[in-house]
């Protein structure tokens, strides 16, 4: 069995064909799926993604490109609160806090002083509603290394995912108790860094994911990605681990369990 932490199915890009995409992901050998809820309608709209072979678990969250800019020492908290009702009424099923982070990309010119404020407001607000919770942090990090360690994390754990950080940030996160969550990415020729991170760093702190729609295997690059491609990152983590598929499919799954604290 193995284990997509981190999926969006509630996007309208899965909206054609969920069935097929389903049925693709338990024949791929998926028994478990996170859907991240990078907003709060999403964050609603996940709890109702339901299979009768594959769990499905679901996160409340806010991604930082969805940062108020307008009020935010208002509006923050009447956001915060909504996330915690979702919660509230779903607490089987929420078994996270996130997506949620700092990103300092953008497309065109360069991100704001009052913008990275916002952003690190919410995310601060998203750690404290973790600990409150206790819950797990899924932390979303993007051109902003420099700043994601300044925030106290005493007391939560986290998980960076989709990670892409150098090898100095890998071990800081570890040092701090996080899980580093890989996803189709690591199959990218050019991504032999990340390879290399895989291969140092503990199995037992390791996650599996797709992101998907975002972010296909090579096998597959420009197209939609889906569930059942986490078998790839099994697959190449097996490779660089010298281990068998089975291996790193069994301790992903168990720690995603230990984590997210799944029966
Ligand atoms: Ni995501």
């Amino acid at each position: 069995m193995i284990t997509d932490t981190h999926a969006h199915l509630d996007v309208k890009q899965f909206k054609p064909d969920f069935d097929a995409v389903i049925k693709r992901a338990r024949e791929a050998g998926v028994g478990i799926i996170i859907n991240i809820g990078p907003s709060i309608n999403s964050s609603k709209a996940a709890l109702q993604i339901t299979d009768s072979k594959i769990k499905m678990y679901s996160s409340i969250g806010l991604h930082p490109e969805y940062v108020p800019l307008v009020d935010p020492d208002k509006s923050i908290p009447l956001k915060i609160k909504a996330l915690e009702k979702i919660y509230l009424a779903n607490p089987q099923k929420v078994v996270g806090v996130g997506e949620c982070g700092l990103d300092y990309f953008k497309r065109d010119g360069q991100i704001t002083g009052e913008e990275i404020i916002a952003q690190k407001a919410l995310f601060q607000a998203q750690i404290n509603l973790a600990k409150k919770l206790n819950l797990p942090l899924i932390i979303h990090c993007r051109d902003a290394w420099e700043d994601i360690f300044d925030f106290d994390f005493s007391g939560v754990t986290a998980i960076l995912h989709s990670f892409t950080g150098s090898k100095e940030i890998a071990q800081k996160a570890l040092d701090l108790g996080f899980y580093l969550s890989f996803s189709c990415i690591i199959t990218y020729p050019k991504n032999e860094a990340l390879r290399e991170i895989i291969k140092s760093i503990p199995l037992e702190k390791v996650l599996t994911e797709t992101d998907c729609p975002f972010l296909p295997p090579q096998t597959q690059r420009g197209q939609r990605n889906e569930p059942a491609n986490v078998s790839e990152v099994v697959k190449t983590i097996a490779e660089i681990k010298d281990l068998t598929f089975d291996q790193v499919a069994e301790i992903t799954l168990n720690n995603a369990k230990t984590l997210f604290n799944l029966p």
